[in-house]
């Protein structure tokens, strides 16, 4: 099983994710990826970074990456933080391609979220990892 990350820029949401789903399921591959490349071979965010060390999570080895149509083909699902995530990605789907790509949110249905709001824009770093806990808690209760 190959789950991929989205968000935007690959140094908030989709690294913490990855960082948070990879201790929750060893046996599962997890990586992460932007539909921007504008932060493309940088770590973390440092004060995203900071937060997750505060829980455990080390993120330090992760780097920034663009989501590309093969991406479609390398991975068995497919999640994003928000809908334009998605949409982006959409955008670039191969023809015949029928890998699922999911809204992360929709494995916490219980926290009323549609999207994982950008820390880098709401400074709330502790607020993102609350929402991701709890999202990829539901996403590994469905495998
Ligand atoms: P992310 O957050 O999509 O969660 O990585 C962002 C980080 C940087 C920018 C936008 C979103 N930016 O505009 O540089």
């Amino acid at each position: 099983m190959k789950i991929l990350f989205v968000c935007l820029g690959n140094i908030c949401r989709s690294p913490t994710a990855e960082g948070v789903f990879r201790e929750m399921a060893q046996d599962v591959e997890t990586d992460s990826a932007g539909t921007s490349d504008w932060h493309v071979g940088e770590p973390p965010y440092g004060a995203m970074q900071a937060a997750a060390k505060a829980r455990g999570y080390d993120l330090s080895d992760l780097r920034a990456r663009q989501f590309s149509a093969e991406d479609f083909d390398r991975f068995d699902l497919i999640i994003g933080m928000d809908a334009s995530n998605i949409a982006n990605m959409e955008r670039l789907r191969p023809a015949g391609n029928a890998t699922p790509v999911r809204l992360f949110t929709d494995y916490a249905p219980e926290r009323g979220m549609s999207e994982v709001p950008d820390p880098y824009y709401t400074r709330d770093f502790d607020a993102a990892l609350d929402l991701v806990e709890a999202c990829a808690r539901g996403l590994m209760a469905t495998l």
